[in-house]
């Protein structure tokens, strides 16, 4: 192919692209598509690893791009970008449909000041550029000194002057950038520091991916008066690599693996729970359960099959929720009692969903919720998370 005709397939591709993506979400704010429409996703994505059953092999994306490359870049899904030494990828570029409906979710509007915990790509930071306009501001932090270099060079190029990219942890936020109106993180959580508090504008927000129930679910946190309090509710299910660093809680494994000898059976049993459910019911059970957590299986009767999802270790085996089932493998029947109970306690709730959720997080001491409440520990926090009246 010609460098013309695949310039040409590269447009094409790429208005399709965002066709799709405004396909999936019709409803979303005009300024969030045409923020889409005016950065080039491509320009941020120099390449991109491609799983090969169990390997990675890295796709360089020079301009213009094959149509292979343009095949990737221009699809709703992530490309990973960096691989850490554990294997698992560090970095991305986040899957576009979750970046649109978290744009739509954080309404930035013209002149706002806004942070974002990992740059990456620089793709979003350049996002919230163009949402935030000539007259606003976007600080984005990166914990990865060569990514943050990357994206700053590519920003910089590519005439962002709104932006700044520092290197350093976001746990710890951009001081000489604050009060901000919005921030945003684009890793894991399971700790919202209080340096997010101290540099939050007081009408401001945040939308975090809170981790809870083995996923990371987004949670759109409002400053209360009180330091380090905060009043929320759920945007929607989500997926994220978890932040690093203990500032945002990211010293914790992401998965604990358990591994079955070769003779475990391991049985499956249908939920009876239609997949688009599975992220309300993970998250209530998550709170019925509030010693589950991501837990990986392997071994025993599954063969070359792992499974992953949340789930509880016993002594000798794991039971955990997967998909659709409920995964029981070595003696841990009690456990899978446990979860069990929590499905049925979902269905006699009523089958609560995400948006039905109003959560307070704080210093410990909080008020009790009154009703149907959950109340945890996040890092040096408070969680409680109540069931809206009217349920
Ligand atoms: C899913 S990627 C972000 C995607 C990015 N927003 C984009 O548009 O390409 C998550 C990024 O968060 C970074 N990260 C992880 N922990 C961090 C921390 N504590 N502070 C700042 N960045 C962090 C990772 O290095 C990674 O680059």
């Amino acid at each position: 192919m010609t460098d013309s005709a695949r310039r040409t397939h590269e447009c094409i591709f790429r208005v399709r692209y965002v066709d799709e993506l405004v396909r999936l979400f019709p409803a979303v704010d005009p300024a969030v598509e045409k923020a889409f429409r005016a950065v080039d996703r491509a320009d941020f994505v120099s390449g991109f690893f491609v799983r090969q059953g169990a390997r990675w092999s890295w796709l360089t994306a020079g301009r213009p791009l094959t149509a292979e490359a343009a095949g990737w870049i221009y699809a709703n899904r992530p490309l990973v970008t960096v691989i850490g030494l554990n294997g698992a990828p560090a970095s991305s570029s986040s899957m576009p449909g979750l970046m649109m409906a978290m744009l739509d979710a954080l309404a930035v509007e013209e002149g706002m000041r806004v942070l974002e915990i990992g740059t990456g790509t620089g793709y979003n930071a350049a996002l919230l550029a163009r949402l935030a306009g000539a007259s606003g501001h976007v600080v984005t932090i990166e914990t990865d000194s060569e990514l943050a270099a990357t994206a700053a060079e590519r920003l910089g190029a590519l005439g962002f002057t709104t932006v700044d990219v520092v290197g350093g942890d976001g746990a710890d936020g951009h001081l000489p950038g604050a009060p901000y109106d919005r921030l945003v993180a684009t890793a894991g959580c399971r700790v919202v520091p209080g340096t997010w508090w101290d540099q939050l504008s007081g009408g401001g927000r945040a939308l975090v991916p809170l981790s809870h129930g083995a996923t990371y679910p987004l949670t759109e946190l409002v400053p209360e008066p009180r330091r380090g309090s905060w009043t929320g509710r759920l945007a929607g299910p989500a997926n994220f690599m978890g932040a690093t660093g203990a500032g945002l809680g990211g010293d914790v494994p992401p998965y604990e693996a358990v591994r079955l000898p070769a003779a475990e059976a391991v049985a499956e049993e249908d939920l009876g729970v239609e997949p688009d459910r599975l992220a309300d019911l993970f998250f209530f059970a998550g709170l019925d359960v509030p010693d589950a957590r991501a837990v990986r299986l392997s071994g025993g009767s599954l063969g070359r099959k792992l499974v992953a999802g949340l789930g509880l270790p016993a002594t000798e085996g794991a039971a955990l929720l997967c998909g659709t089932s409920l995964y029981v493998g070595g003696t841990a029947h009690s456990a899978a009692d446990r979860l069990r109970k929590a499905v049925e306690h979902w269905h006699s709730c009523g089958r609560p969903a995400l948006g039905q959720y109003r959560l307070r997080l704080g210093p410990p001491g909080g008020p009790r919720g009154d009703g149907h409440s959950w109340r945890f520990r996040r890092g040096p926090a408070e969680q409680v998370v109540e069931l809206a009246e009217g349920r």
